[in-house]
């Protein structure tokens, strides 16, 4: 939190206008340590901070912002909403509740699920000026399944359960998720009708539709938990590194993004969400997240005011220093305490004690995202564009790839 300055005067609460997504996932990481600790220092931040980016439609899509934002953006913005009210943070009086939030978003982005090509998926970008506009990425759609099913556990509306049903199918219909070897690509090309994938491999690509499928939990979806979790225990705990977590597309050659080294924050706390949920689960998830976070606590020995490192399998601090690294390291120490919910406490739903306010129309009474389209592009949009870089460097580190492995 001493990286945040949206509570200072002069600051806007949530906004990172560079890397806007970031406060999404800060916020994610402050709620599960306030709910995994019970400290809660920091709830008033996060109360301000998720409630104001949430904008006038209160679906994460403001003008400030948007014209640089990719569904997946925003979806970080829905996950956290929802994670809120499933971890019981109070709604903010006279404000949009968290619940309503996560709905604008669903809402928003229902309508914008895309059937001119591949069959159907969301988009990656929402505008064509953008280049990610031809492409359907993991990120964007299992994020999306991801928020439908935490929708559907919490409210037990079917309509959102259909969804998630719905973009999980599609997504195994396209070369994104493979549900016989579970390996899951990165993005695939409307160019070419998703015949083809890039298949960059990231923890987070695995742990959205890993934590979807936990969240969607029965008897029918223990398979793909299941699957989708031993496939990730190869790619990413490697024997030479001692089993610990690791994002092997940029972290041996030391090419991580500021994106990319939150990834395995996130992954961290899917896989704890899971064994939570599913708790057949807990015990091959735990000791997994015990040897990496060990070695993540090694790695936050840094400038002598715990500054963690990018590399964790390292056991010692890498030389790297920045809020990214804070962030994912918070969110695994916070899976360590996992072990005091394992009897069903966890994230509640409508019927186990959440009572976030509900609005199934939330984020569409102004028409908002077309609206948006019309406004001109001003520098101070161009600012926003966290997404633009995201394209580029992933496009490098694809490049990379090729030069070193396929080349
Ligand atoms: C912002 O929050 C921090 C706690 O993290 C607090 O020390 C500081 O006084 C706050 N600043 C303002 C302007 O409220
Ligand atoms: C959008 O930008 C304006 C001008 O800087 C600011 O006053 C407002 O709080 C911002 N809104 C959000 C949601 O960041
Ligand atoms: C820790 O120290 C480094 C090096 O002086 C500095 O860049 C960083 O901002 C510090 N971290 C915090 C949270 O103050």
């Amino acid at each position: 939190m001493k990286w945040y300055n949206g509570n200072e005067t002069g600051q806007i609460p949530g906004a990172f206008p560079e890397k806007w997504w970031e406060g999404a996932a800060l916020f994610l990481a402050v709620l599960n340590y306030w709910h995994f600790t019970g400290d809660d220092t920091y709830n008033d931040q996060l109360s301000v901070g998720l409630e104001f980016q949430g904008g006038p439609n209160g679906d994460y899509w403001t003008s400030n912002y948007s014209r640089f934002l990719g569904n997946d953006d925003q979806m970080f913005w829905g996950l956290a909403a929802i994670q809120a009210a499933e971890l019981k943070l109070p709604d903010v009086p006279d404000g949009n509740s968290w619940l309503s939030l996560a709905q604008g978003v669903f809402n928003d982005q229902k309508d914008r699920w895309d059937t001119t090509a591949c069959g159907g998926g969301l988009r990656w970008q929402v505008y064509v000026y953008q280049s990610g506009y031809v492409m359907k990425n993991s990120v964007s759609n299992g994020g999306f399944f991801q928020l439908a099913a935490r929708l559907y556990r919490y409210t037990g509306n079917s309509e959102y359960k259909d969804w998630a049903e719905k973009v999980w199918d599609w997504s195994a219909s396209s070369p994104l998720l493979n549900n016989k070897t579970w390996n899951v690509a990165d993005s695939t090309n409307m160019d070419d009708n998703c015949a083809t994938a890039g298949n960059i491999q990231w923890t987070y690509n695995y742990g959205v539709y890993l934590g979807g499928a936990a969240y969607m939990y029965n008897k029918k979806w223990l398979d793909a938990v299941n699957g989708l979790l031993k496939r990730s225990f190869q790619n990413f705990f490697l024997a030479e590194h001692g089993f610990v977590m690791e994002d092997i597309t940029c972290e041996p050659r030391e090419i991580c993004n500021n994106n990319e080294i939150l990834f395995k924050g996130l992954f961290s706390s899917w896989l704890a969400y899971t064994a939570l949920l599913v708790p057949s689960t807990y015990d091959t998830i735990m000791p997994k997240l015990e040897s990496s976070i060990q070695a993540a606590a090694k790695s936050c020995t840094g400038n002598n005011n715990n500054t963690c490192g990018v590399r964790w399998y390292q056991s010692k601090w890498d030389g790297w220093t920045g809020m990214e690294e804070q962030i994912s390291a918070s969110n695994i120490f916070s899976c360590y305490l996992i072990k005091y919910e394992k009897d069903g406490k966890g994230p509640v739903t409508s019927t186990t004690g959440g009572n976030s306010e509900s609005d199934p129309n939330a984020g569409e009474e102004s028409g908002s995202s077309s609206e948006d389209k019309l406004k001109p592009i001003t520098t101070g949009d161009r600012a926003g564009a966290g997404i633009l870089t995201f394209v580029f460097v992933a496009g490098w580190a694809g490049l990379m790839s090729f030069m070193f492995l396929g080349g």
